[in-house]
């Protein structure tokens, strides 16, 4: 098998925001690598950490955001052949990953769209940012590989006047004109009907195909994420606790937690979707042992006394879970 290229390192990221004299611990110490061309995608209840990781690859977490010093994130330019750690780097490598390398689709469109110019004239002003001819007809030819039939008017539309799938589409076809090596869609389809969701995620999947662009898509629905995603990193109370292929994830979850958010995709007796015991760690709280331990199943007394750590299979297959032996070949 031909290893991909790596795109990203992330090596024990940990943010905090203070508050009032206390420190919200949003990601605690994690690590995981984006390849070129894959599609990466993070699951996780509301509140585990999952956008503010994605922020911080961009080194737009904000400027509450405490990032530990251990904190490293390089990105691999391999046009350049340059390396940067995103949060060390300058204001003019930073700009130049932002946006050029790094593009950031939200579940809002709006909010990346200017309401003063049309979808054509932003489009234009990304291929310009690549220092690139922004003729009209190469305009065109980004909406049109966003999926949008009808560019032309299209092209001459202002936000408020386009469907949230078609603003959706014009924040894509920014990014194409940017030429991004990768790109963050962080809950992108969570505004759009379900069929909509569908082209959205086949169509950043087509470009993955054809530009080989890599995605990292952040959801909270794992049957998007199991139609679509190659690789799988499950977050917890801030903390990675499975990552391995779709199949591995999906197919043999060895972490309660996988298990359980798999289980809650199924409806109980009465027809309700199940759902996990109890809420997620309190993210001021700095637990002993394991901060799966209040909800999972399967704990030991010691799992309150002892943190796990991650373990590795020899397939690649990572889990965080004391009770699971590593080496099941
Ligand atoms: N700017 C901020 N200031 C303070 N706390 C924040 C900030 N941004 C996020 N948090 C907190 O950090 C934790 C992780 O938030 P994050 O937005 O990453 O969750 P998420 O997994 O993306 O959730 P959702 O699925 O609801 O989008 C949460 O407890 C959240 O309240
Ligand atoms: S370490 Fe213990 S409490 Fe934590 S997930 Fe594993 S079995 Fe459950
Ligand atoms: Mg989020």
């Amino acid at each position: 098998m031909i290893e991909s290229a790596q795109l990203l390192k992330v090596r024990n990221l940990t943010v905090d925001f203070p508050s009032g004299g206390r420190l919200l611990h949003a990601v605690r110490n994690i690590s995981f690598s984006l390849s070129e061309g894959e599609i990466t995608a993070i699951a996780g209840e509301s509140g585990c950490g999952k956008s503010v990781t994605a922020l911080s690859l961009m080194a737009l977490a904000g400027k509450d955001a405490s990032i530990s010093a251990e904190s490293e994130i390089i990105f691999f330019d391999r046009e350049s052949g340059r390396q940067t750690d995103i949060l060390k780097a300058d204001r003019k490598s930073l700009q130049r990953i932002r946006g050029r390398k790094i593009a950031y689709i939200s579940q809002d469109p709006f909010s990346a769209l200017d309401p003063m110019y049309t979808a054509g004239w932003q489009v234009a002003e990304a291929l310009r940012l690549r220092e690139k001819k922004a003729g009209r007809q190469e305009v065109l030819e980004c909406l049109r590989m966003a999926g949008i039939s009808d560019c032309e008017r299209t092209a001459s539309l202002y936000p408020h006047q386009m469907s949230g799938g078609m603003r959706q589409r014009t924040v894509i076809a920014m990014a194409l004109a940017l030429s991004a090596r990768l790109i963050i869609a962080d809950e992108p389809t969570s505004n759009l009907d379900s069929c909509l969701q569908d082209e959205i995620l086949a169509l950043l999947r087509n470009l993955r195909d054809s530009c080989g662009v890599s995605i990292l898509l952040i959801s909270h629905d794992l049957n998007l994420i199991g139609k679509y995603a190659d690789r799988i990193i499950v977050m917890h109370a801030g903390q990675i606790v499975e990552s391995g292929s779709r199949t591995q994830v999906l197919t043999s979850p060895v972490h309660p937690y996988t298990k359980a958010l798999l289980e809650c995709m199924k409806e109980d007796e009465r027809g309700n979707l199940k759902s996990i015991p109890h809420s997620m760690t309190d993210p001021y709280s700095t637990f002993t042992g394991c901060a799966f331990y209040k909800r999972c199943c399967e704990k030991t007394d010691e799992c309150a006394i002892y943190s796990p750590e991650m373990k590795t299979l020899s397939d690649g297959h990572c889990f965080m879970c004391r009770c699971k032996e590593a080496d099941n070949e």
